[in-house]
């Protein structure tokens, strides 16, 4: 039995040690100086493969994504589509991204913002400190990330809704679904943060007349894609003061480029995709997991519906 594992940002090695724990019995191949013959692959672990180059090996069993989005997938016109895609879902990963976006709501809750700009200044003074019950916090996607960064948040006291496409019970979160329930979860959302995946229908959500529902200065945290977001009208919102400020993990072109408005904007944040990052001693596990699954005739866990797009 072999797997191909096929990304240029990952590190190979901690993959290759912590899946020989998990399967001995698994061959380990690199893409794409060590592939063998295509023929004898039975599984791709694979972050943004080169556009058909999957339908290279015609006796795949499963895609396994090493990234909790697949977005990188959907783009292939020519992904193989008789074969399951199994998007990841880890402990490391949630914890992750719920550890990002308590932080970045915590800095903006705190105003650590303002007093990181009087510190500059060399000014001593306290701003108010706001009831967490009184901070509105909204998370767009209430799916593996949303709703463990939306129960984390709960706890916290903060007065906490979500927006999904199918409506949730989760205790201490409000609970908004669907077009309808768009404008009145933005209206309600002092700290918005974005966990949806990269759809047909999610694509450019952060545009000018969605970002004109949400209340005079919100904040906006994206975690999720950049393509999320329409750039100007962000930015255009930063400066009329819609949004008071924004922390961006994800662009529409990544690396983001040296002279993108983004890097010297004063309200902006920018980090490196790394909200939440995979690793491998982790999510090796859930792969083994679900290979044995595969092996056994049944579906990977958190098999990808493309109808839907995640
Ligand atoms: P998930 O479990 O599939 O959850 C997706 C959520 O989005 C679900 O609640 C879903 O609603 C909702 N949704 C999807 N389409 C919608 C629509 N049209 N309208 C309203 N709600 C919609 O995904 P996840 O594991 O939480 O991951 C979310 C995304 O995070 C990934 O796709 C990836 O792009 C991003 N991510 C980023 C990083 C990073 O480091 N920046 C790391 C990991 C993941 P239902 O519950 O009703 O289906
Ligand atoms: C990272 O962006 C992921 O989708 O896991």
């Amino acid at each position: 039995m072999k797997l191909l594992f096929l990304s240029a940002e990952d590190r190979a090695d901690p993959w290759r040690e912590a899946l020989a724990e998990e399967l001995p019995e698994l061959e380990f191949k690199l893409w794409p100086d060590d592939v063998g013959a295509p023929e004898d692959i039975d599984y791709a672990l694979v972050w943004k493969p080169p556009a058909g180059e999957l339908r290279n090996f015609p006796n795949l069993k499963a895609i396994l994504s090493l990234g909790a989005g697949i977005d990188h997938l959907a783009a292939d016109p020519e992904l193989p589509t008789h074969i399951p895609t199994s998007r990841l879902v880890d402990r490391c990963l949630t914890q992750g991204m719920t550890e990002y976006v308590l932080y970045w709501v915590i800095h903006y809750h705190r105003h650590m913002n303002a007093y990181a700009d009087m510190r500059v200044r060399h000014e001593w003074r306290h701003i108010p400190q706001v009831d967490p019950k009184r901070r509105r916090v909204g998370l767009l996607g209430l799916g593996e990330l949303g709703s463990d960064a939306a129960e984390k948040l709960v706890a916290l006291d903060y007065d906490v809704a979500g927006w999904s496409r199918t409506a949730k019970d989760i205790p201490g979160v409000t609970s908004f679904h669907g077009a309808d329930g768009l404008a009145p979860f933005l209206a309600r959302t002092d700290i918005l943060v974005c966990l949806l995946p990269m759809t047909d229908q999610t694509r450019a959500i952060i545009n000018k007349d969605n970002l004109a529902q949400l209340p005079e200065a919100a904040v906006f945290i994206n975690c999720a894609r950049g393509a999320h977001v329409v750039d100007d009208d962000l930015l255009a919102a930063l400066d009329n003061g819609r949004l008071s400020a924004a922390t961006l993990d994800v662009f529409h072109t990544e690396p983001l480029p040296a002279d993108h408005p983004y890097w010297s904007h004063p309200n902006v944040v920018v980090t490196p995709h790394m909200a939440s990052l995979t690793v491998a001693h982790s999510a090796a596990a859930y792969i083994a997991d679900n290979i044995r699954r595969v092996e056994r005739g049944e579906l990977p866990l958190n098999t990808v519906d493309f109808q839907t797009g995640y």
